[in-house]
């Protein structure tokens, strides 16, 4: 279990980043943190693998603290950031994926077959020559999760991973990691500003200026538009006609459900 206990972290003296923050993830659960730029989202996901230490309060990892030993917790915890371009360290995709394994001092053979399941699993086994660089967005990103996935972690932060992609890549990079996570039981923090991508998620963690707002399903996160607006989230689309539905009294109008009005909706 990943587990923040009330986790306070500034930068400069005086400017919390993160403040008094508690929330807990469990191997093979599947949690989102979604606020807007500034919330402090990528601060926290450097605090889970002890690449940040807090000020005050504890981070654990399957109850080790990340003050007593960072370095295990970076083992059982991988992180994927929004930039792939900034994360790659090989000249081709399988130097790339096998480079983190020879870090761990896995034997070669091993290294090898980690490398095909995963670029197989990931639907990038034909770039394994190729270099990362050439990639198209939603296939950096697919490498930089199979370099982070081939290591076997217990828990996967994913830091706006899908930030600079269009939806269809955002949705088919966000299937693929959560089918992943539960076939192997990994427990995954996602990272997100974007509202849309959350909602089929059945915890969600709502930050604003480093600070626990809510914590819920999506009905509760997203029924409450003021709260959402106060911390520069948006309401999701579907969000706003399913409430709208929901809300319509049983004489509706056909005219009043017209795909136009619903429209006015969004
Ligand atoms: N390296 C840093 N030095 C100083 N302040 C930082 C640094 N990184 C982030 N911050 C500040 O910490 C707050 C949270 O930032 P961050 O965790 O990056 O938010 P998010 O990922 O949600 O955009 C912001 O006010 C940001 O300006
Ligand atoms: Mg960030």
């Amino acid at each position: 279990m990943i587990r923040f206990e009330s986790v306070y972290f500034a930068y400069e003296k005086g400017k919390w980043a993160v403040e008094n923050l508690n929330f807990e993830i469990k191997k093979g659960e599947f949690v989102a943190l979604l606020g807007s730029n500034g919330s402090g989202k990528s601060t926290i996901a450097r605090l889970t693998d002890g690449l940040l230490l807090p000020n005050k309060g504890n981070v654990f990892v399957d109850g080790i603290n990340s003050k007593d030993s960072p370095d295990i917790l970076k083992s059982k915890v991988g992180i994927v950031f929004q930039n792939p371009d900034d994360q790659f360290v090989g000249t081709t995709v399988e130097e790339d994926i096998a480079f983190g394994l020879e870090n761990l001092n896995i034997e070669r053979k091993e290294a090898h077959r980690r490398v095909y399941e995963i670029t197989k699993r990931l639907g990038i086994f034909r770039y394994l020559k190729s270099s990362p660089s050439m990639l198209s967005g939603g296939e950096k990103q697919k490498v930089a999760i199979a370099g982070v996935l081939a290591m076997q972690p217990d828990y996967l932060v994913l830091d706006e991973v899908t930030a600079l992609l269009d939806p269809v890549s955002r949705k088919e990079i966000f299937n693929l990691v959560y089918t992943i996570a539960e076939e192997n039981n990994i427990g995954v923090l996602y990272i997100t500003h974007i509202s849309e991508e959350v909602v089929p998620v059945e915890r969600i963690i709502l930050i604003s200026n480093g600070e626990k707002i809510k914590e819920g399903g999506s009905e509760e996160i997203f029924s409450n538009y003021r709260l959402l607006e106060s911390v520069g989230v948006s309401v999701p689309a579907i969000f706003k006609v399913y409430s709208f539905l929901k809300r319509r009294k049983p004489d509706t109008s056909p005219k009043e459900l017209s795909e136009s009005t619903l429209l006015n909706k969004l």
